[in-house]
């Protein structure tokens, strides 16, 4: 009997293998759950994505995999009229998306464009509002909702820049949504995840020099993996954080807690 025996839910924001929301699905199903993706969908009528999350979804025995792009409201009711179709009421939700123009992202926070700015905020943090209205339609209560966040939305990283801002507005977001679904008993919060190489994080400008520096930096003294994003993520969406609710959870190796990342080496010679 695992956690999840007898959960269905959805996870959206796989796009392959490194995704952070592939290491959620790994252990939801190792802990019995039963499980549906979304994706985004081609643009040109290909179906190059879905072939892309099929190669994820099959080994993980994952047959539910329909289009749903965020930015679209319409795609998202009916995303979630598909899920009531084919699920009956779902437990949970990962919501792991976040999207931002190149040239927006890779300048100062101070040159961003307006347009740029507004299609960050609104795939990266309207998108979790769009989604947890559509989903709570076909939640049980007592489900669960989770978004990804990072450090970034709390403290200024050199190269976040305006994906910060979205990540504070997403942060914050959360909290009002936890008020709102509470009286359902329906639970949201958010994992703030260390970096990891994925597809999304090769858009951050010297993503390299982030993970050298998060992986020096963090009491752990390494980075964070697939599967530790996903047993704690599994706890979030899980009965085992039943009274938690609107809270930014890290798992960074303990990275945000520090005040000064200088000397953090020399303690291997300590103990
Ligand atoms: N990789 C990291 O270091 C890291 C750290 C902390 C938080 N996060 C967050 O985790 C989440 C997932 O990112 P990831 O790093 O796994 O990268 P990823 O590229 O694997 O996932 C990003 C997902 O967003 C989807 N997406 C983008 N625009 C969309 C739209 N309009 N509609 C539907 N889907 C859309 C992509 O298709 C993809 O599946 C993001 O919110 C990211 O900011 C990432």
């Amino acid at each position: 009997m695992g956690l999840f025996t007898g959960k269905k839910g959805i996870i959206m924001g796989v796009v392959n293998e490194y995704s952070l929301a592939t290491g959620v699905a790994k252990y939801l199903i190792s802990e019995g759950a039963q499980i549906g993706f979304s994706h985004l969908p081609d643009k040109d009528g290909r179906d190059r994505m879905a072939k892309r999350i099929q190669r994820v979804a099959e080994p993980l025995g994952i047959s539910f995999i329909k289009p749903c792009d965020v930015s679209i409201d319409d795609d998202i009711t009916r995303f979630y009229a598909e899920v009531g179709e084919s699920f009956g009421k779902i437990d949970f939700v990962l919501h792991s998306i976040a999207f931002a123009p190149l040239e927006d992202l890779r300048c100062p926070t101070l040159e961003s464009s307006r347009e740029g700015f507004k299609l960050g905020m609104d795939i990266s943090v309207y998108s979790f509002i769009a989604v947890a209205r559509a989903a709570a339609k076909v939640m049980n209560n007592g489900g669960a909702m989770v978004t990804m966040s990072y450090f970034g939305g709390e403290r200024v990283i050199d190269g976040y820049n305006m994906m910060g801002v979205c990540k504070a507005a997403l942060e914050m977001a959360t909290r009002y949504l936890a008020f709102d679904l509470g009286p359902r008993n329906i639970r949201v919060n958010a994992l703030s995840a260390g970096p990891m190489k994925t597809l999304a994080a090769s858009a951050v400008g010297d993503f390299s020099r982030m993970l050298n520096s998060h992986a020096k930096g963090a009491p752990l003294m390494r980075n964070v993996t697939q599967e530790d994003v996903g047993k704690t993520c599994g706890f979030l969406l899980s009965d085992m954080s039943s009274g938690t609710t609107g809270e930014i959870l890290h798992v960074d190796c303990g990275y945000s807690i520090m005040g000064s990342h200088e000397h953090v080496e020399e303690r291997t010679k300590q103990y």
